[in-house]
């Protein structure tokens, strides 16, 4: 069975001889080769803008780890960008233009050129089918609305979303305006990015996990389960990643995704407990866990494995690999979950 087939297999709750894997932020700054295209190319934009760098970066890792699935070279904010919200990419992190404020802020943004303006992506898509052939599994993604909306109303990174979270009690309209915008958005993107030849889409939802049970159900489920629900027609497996989801697992797991991506704070039984035979789990060990000793990585790839107890997952980590990450890690990583093959 080749990497696709696991992959697909794994996705679909059938028998295989071992989890598939894959990295969150696979392709990027803790690969030499990565870091040294971008100083050619000058940035990051410039590389996921242009399909066959965006293709070449996707390859990167393959190339080193014996991984079964790439994800789409892009980022979450090219969802913003199409409303008409410029985002640059510095050192501490993304920084988009303005914030969203008010209805008017809300009403300014314009959602009908999403396709147009992010078709990019399919040629993107198209290009790394190509590079990477049919043999493994290729991944599209986007931001989900609540998390879209996070780096929107704070202008970029904020570690306890409070700008959000206050305007989530304080204009509960304006928010909603923006999360059904932001979902049609998505629902565009997606549905466009499903017309290529992938296997999956990733929705992260990297900030709703700020979120209590109430306001999750509020803010967040009705607007993801739309887009979910839009994609099922589509036979590609859908994957939602919450970072944080400990309190929200049970209702995530109401939702009509095949794939749940657990961070690293909960473990595997207890995540089983929560979302039940039907869900297939991805994750989740913790990134810094690769700053560990060999021995002590391949120790807890097993780890995570037996508290599956044969439920079927997506090998992966609880959140996206840090950029300061030795790379033997990510091989003795990958290569341990080979080796659990029956
Ligand atoms: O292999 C891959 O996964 C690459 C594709 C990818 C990127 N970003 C590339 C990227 C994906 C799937 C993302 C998702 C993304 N982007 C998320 C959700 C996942 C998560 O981490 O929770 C979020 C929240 C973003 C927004 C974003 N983009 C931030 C906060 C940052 C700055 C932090 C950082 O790691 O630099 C980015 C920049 C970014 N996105 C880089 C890459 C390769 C670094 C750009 C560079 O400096 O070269």
């Amino acid at each position: 069975m080749n990497s696709r087939q696991l992959f697909l297999h794994t996705t679909q709750r059938k028998p295989t001889s071992r989890p598939p894997v894959w990295i969150m932020r696979q392709a990027g700054r803790y690969l030499p080769e990565y870091r040294k295209l971008r100083e050619q190319q000058g940035s990051f934009k410039a590389l996921y803008r242009n399909p066959e760098l965006a293709a070449e970066v996707l390859m990167q890792p393959l190339r080193r780890f014996p991984l079964d699935a790439a994800i789409l070279f892009s980022d979450i904010l090219v969802i913003p960008e199409a409303l008409g919200v410029q985002v640059e990419f510095k050192t501490g992190g993304p920084v988009l233009e303005k914030r969203i404020e008010s209805l008017a802020d809300v009403q300014a943004l314009d959602v009908s050129n999403v396709r147009k303006i992010l078709s990019f992506t399919n040629q993107s898509l198209q290009a790394s089918r190509e590079q990477m052939g049919d043999q493994k599994a290729l991944i599209g993604f986007s931001g989900a609305p609540y998390t879209l909306a996070s780096y929107m109303v704070e202008g970029g990174t904020a570690s306890r979303t409070s700008r959000l979270r206050r305007m989530l009690y304080e204009k509960p309209d304006v928010l909603k305006a923006l999360l059904e915008k932001l979902t049609d958005s998505v629902i565009d993107y997606l549905l466009m990015q499903s017309e290529n030849d992938i296997d999956a889409l990733q929705l992260f939802d990297t900030w709703a996990g700020d979120l209590n049970v109430h306001t999750y159900i509020e803010f967040v489920f009705p607007y993801v389960e739309k887009i979910f629900t839009q994609l099922q027609k589509k036979n590609i497996a859908l994957i939602y990643y919450v970072n944080g989801s400990a309190a929200l697992l049970k209702n995530v797991a109401e939702l009509s995704v095949d794939v749940i991506g657990i961070d690293w704070r909960m473990s595997m039984d207890k995540a089983i407990e929560f979302t039940g035979a039907k869900k297939v789990l991805q994750g989740n060990l913790d990134p810094l866990a690769l700053f560990g000793s060999s021995a002590s990585i391949r120790e807890k790839v097993h780890d995570i494995h037996l508290s599956l107890q044969g439920h079927p997952y997506v090998m992966n980590l609880g959140h996206g690999i840090l950029p300061e990450t030795p790379i033997d890690s990510v091989e003795v990583f990958t290569k341990e979950v080979l080796a659990l093959a029956k």
